[in-house]
């Protein structure tokens, strides 16, 4: 087993990555605080490995919610449901949401531990490449809006995250080619030698070779732990974090979600390095290159079916510009990104007509 720690301001806590780690008794019930916990899941998650929890969980007073399956049930109706569920199964402050599943489950029950009583204990175990790489780390939790993806939600770390590497073996191909855009994302922001390893070992992630998949996901976490160290609430480096992320909020909210959060990302990529090439930050071939890992990873290098004036569109109401100006993070090389909000206005949309098929 890897542990990486993440140092946030307002505490620190564990990422475990191993294989077999959700059928370990005693692991998990050594991190629970209290007697009480509220197994959240959903309807696909849950029934394969919710078992794998039993004999963890026979110690505790247990119940628990199984969402559907889907973003778009990552939404008020079920926030409030789980609320509903908690204050019903009688759950008190000192109890512990124990999240199984993608990110979809680990933001909105997430959500629901940083609401409930004004914040209970959250363990997160996720079961997907991008939720156990990125999403279950770094505390941000979310619900989304008609409005947009994402744009109600809290800060609440989590006590602990149990990234077991054996729930990937019922992952499909297309959700870890997904997962994949995400650590890409991280090698571009922060480490040079990471997105060199990964244009030579993509496959052998996508293959779910163990060893592999240990590099890969410790690397992500490493590098989301040490930026969410540096500024958890996002008011300086983090912010780096969302490269790609205002195109590919965009893309999957106009595209209702037929783009998976991680395709939107791989492509908004591509389009923030091209932005950056125009503006004279990068050069063309780090396009090229990010181009031609998205291609080793099976990731989209255009985007399909959508107009990019309404894309504009969704941009200028991502969260991010709510207060002015929109800012985009850019890619320099491999290793380094920046904020930039000096560019012509109307370059996004350009640059998007031209990905556009
Ligand atoms: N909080 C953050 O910092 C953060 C970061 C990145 C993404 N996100 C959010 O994460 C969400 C995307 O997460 P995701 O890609 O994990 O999607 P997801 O949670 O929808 O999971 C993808 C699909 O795989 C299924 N699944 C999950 N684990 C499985 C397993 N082990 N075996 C078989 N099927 C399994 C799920 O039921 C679902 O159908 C988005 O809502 C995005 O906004 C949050
Ligand atoms: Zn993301």
């Amino acid at each position: 087993m890897k542990t990486v720690t993440v140092n946030a301001a307002s505490g620190s806590y564990p990422v475990h990555i191993g294989r077999g780690l959700l059928s370990d008794p005693d692991l998990i019930a050594g991190l629970v605080p209290g007697m009480q916990v509220f197994l959240v899941s959903n309807e696909t998650v849950g029934p394969l490995y919710s078992a794998s929890l039993g004999k963890t969980l026979e110690k505790f007073e247990t119940s628990g919610y199984e969402l559907p399956d889907g973003e778009r049930f990552k939404n008020l109706e079920y926030f409030s449901v789980l609320l509903d569920r908690l204050v019903d199964s009688g759950m008190h402050r000192d109890a512990t949401i124990l999240s199984l599943g993608g990110g979809v489950v680990s933001d909105i029950a997430g959500f629901a531990a940083a609401c409930y009583q004004r914040g209970i204990a959250h363990i997160i175990c996720p079961t997907t490449l991008l939720a156990q790489a990125d999403a279950a780390i770094g505390g941000k939790t979310a619900i989304n809006h008609e409005g947009g993806k994402n744009l109600v939600g809290a800060f609440h770390q989590p006590l602990a995250v149990v990234s077991d590497l054996a729930t990937l073996d019922t992952l499909d191909d297309r959700h870890m080619r997904a997962g994949m855009a995400e650590i890409v994302k991280s090698a571009l922001i922060a480490d040079e030698t990471f997105f060199t390893w990964l244009e030579n070992h993509a496959g052998e992630v996508l293959m779910r070779d163990q060893q592999a998949l240990i590099h890969a996901i410790e690397s992500t976490c490493r590098i989301k732990a040490r930026i969410v160290s540096e500024d958890e609430k996002e008011s300086g480096p983090r912010a780096l974090l969302n490269l790609g992320h205002s195109f590919a909020h965009a893309i999957e909210t106009e595209s209702d979600y037929r783009y998976l959060h991680g395709e939107a990302v791989a492509v908004g990529l591509l389009l923030a390095a091209e932005v950056a090439v125009r503006v004279g930050l990068a050069g063309a071939e780090l396009v090229q290159r990010i181009c031609n890992l998205n291609e080793k990873c099976g990731l989209p290098t255009g985007i399909e079916g959508l107009e990019p004036g309404k894309l504009a569109k969704r941009m200028a109401l991502d969260k991010k510009v709510l207060s002015g100006k929109l800012t985009l993070v850019l890619p320099e090389k491999p290793g380094s990104a920046v904020l930039c909000d000096s560019f012509d206005p109307a370059l996004p949309e350009s640059v998007m007509r031209e990905y556009c098929r």
